[in-house]
């Protein structure tokens, strides 16, 4: 087994550990200069005069910057066969994303190039994405599908994130979108699509493992909510766990059917009323935080964030890295903006994007630095952890490690 000791960090900052009297969104600084790493996870954290010393130890020197966990991006669409900078073009002119979905963009504009893509098309068009994602100081990353929305396009997006996960460094976490719209051959059709998804589709995805989640977008004008409700409740009978695209655009109920149907998070959440916060309050649902796409869509709306903190919610955040309304890969400009649009500080933003996503993602092995946890961890080059959301736009991850291996150093994924 590898065993790893890097010394001479500036700081340790990490949310605690998982458990009975984890405080949300506290971050801890750990009086503490060395972390000790043993094959994949920390083995222990500790000051360099106090550690108990062993043969075969590789030393690695910090050089005097701080540490935190691996950023976890829970919400992202990275698998794509084009961008969609012309759509962009469009909305800087002053058309809307509903607009453009109706002129032929949009979601259904992906959807006809991946299913010409093949996997391998995918894969090269994802990885480069990804080594961006790991040198801004992801280690984890949701992986959804939902530009294919047949029951092939939808299996080979699966099987591209689950092949990425294998090859690249960065954990990738598959999760069924095939109700991210209907597609164009079932536009006056949808009971043939949703039989599709419920009969078909989702038994498969199951017995082959090509997911852990299903997500949907419940929207006005995609699935309604009762459509949603059909669609989750198979899932869950097939052994997958649920999460929703909630009440981005208008307030439809999503988030509440969320809760109830004890999803892992309702995401994005813009049109969320009281009723909804109670709601979430409630359940153990996640408030699932977008700020990029909120940010993209130039949307006025934003979740009622401090609201939610002082009730106790859980909130993670996430880029939500797509072509159509989030093109960035960098957890620190998700950061950043929303410290900007929810008035969280530096230490909230990167407690839900480290212990707040790993809940999004019912991961308990990561999102904090102690023994027993994976061994991701960035590296940052900045005196505190305000930096990180007040000076934005530049790369702040000077080396990202992942279960124990150095990956990314200086802005580049080590290849
Ligand atoms: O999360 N809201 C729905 N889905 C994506 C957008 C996908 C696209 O435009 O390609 C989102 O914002
Ligand atoms: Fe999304």
């Amino acid at each position: 087994m590898r065993k790893l000791l890097l010394t001479n960090a500036g700081w340790i900052a990490t949310p605690e550990r998982p458990g009975e009297n984890h405080a949300i969104y506290r971050i801890h600084r750990r009086p503490a200069d060395t972390i000790y790493i043993e094959g994949e996870n920390i083995a222990w954290i500790g000051r360099y005069r106090d550690f108990a010393g062993g043969r075969n130890i590789e030393k690695y020197d910090l050089d005097g910057m701080g540490v935190t966990p691996g950023l976890i991006d829970f919400h992202a669409h990275p698998v794509f066969a084009a961008t969609r900078e012309t759509e962009y073009e469009m909305r800087t002119s002053g058309a809307s994303y509903q607009e453009i979905a109706k002129s032929g963009g949009g979601i259904l504009n992906s959807v006809k190039k991946v299913r010409k893509a093949s996997q391998g098309d995918l894969i090269d068009h994802t990885t480069p994405f990804l080594d961006s994602m790991l040198a801004h100081g992801t280690t984890t990353l949701e992986a959804k599908s939902g530009y294919g929305l047949t029951p092939d396009s939808e299996y080979k997006m699966l099987r591209t994130i689950i092949k990425l996960n294998e090859t690249h460094v960065l954990d990738l976490i598959p999760t069924f979108l095939g109700a991210h719209e209907y597609p164009a051959e079932f536009k006056e059709n949808h009971e043939g699509y949703l039989k599709l998804l419920i009969e078909e589709m989702l038994p498969t995805v199951a017995r082959e493992n090509l997911a852990v989640t299903c997500d949907i977008f419940c929207e006005t004008g995609v699935y309604s909510v009762e459509e949603a409700e059909r669609v989750l409740y198979a899932a869950l009978q097939h052994g997958l766990s649920v999460k929703v695209h909630a009440d981005q655009l208008t307030n439809v109920g999503a988030t509440k059917m969320a809760a109830r149907m004890g999803a892992l998070s309702a995401d994005h959440i813009e049109f969320i009323d009281d009723e909804a916060v109670n709601q979430l309050a409630l359940s153990g649902t996640v408030a699932g935080l977008l700020p990029v796409a909120a940010h993209f869509l130039r949307m006025k709306e934003d979740p009622p964030v401090r609201q939610m903190i002082e009730r106790g919610i859980t909130c993670a955040l996430a880029t939500d890295f797509n072509p159509g309304s989030a093109m960035c890969e960098n957890m620190q400009m998700a950061m950043h903006l929303a410290s900007i649009r929810f008035r969280v500080s530096a230490e909230e933003a990167l407690w839900m994007a480290t212990a707040g996503s790993a809940t999004a993602l019912a991961l308990k092995d990561r999102g904090w630095l102690g023994p027993g946890a994976l061994a991701d961890l960035v590296v940052w080059d900045i005196a505190d952890i305000q930096m990180l959301t007040y000076h934005f736009g530049v790369n702040h991850a000077s080396k990202v490690f992942k279960r124990g291996n150095l990956v990314a150093e200086n802005g580049r994924a080590i290849v």
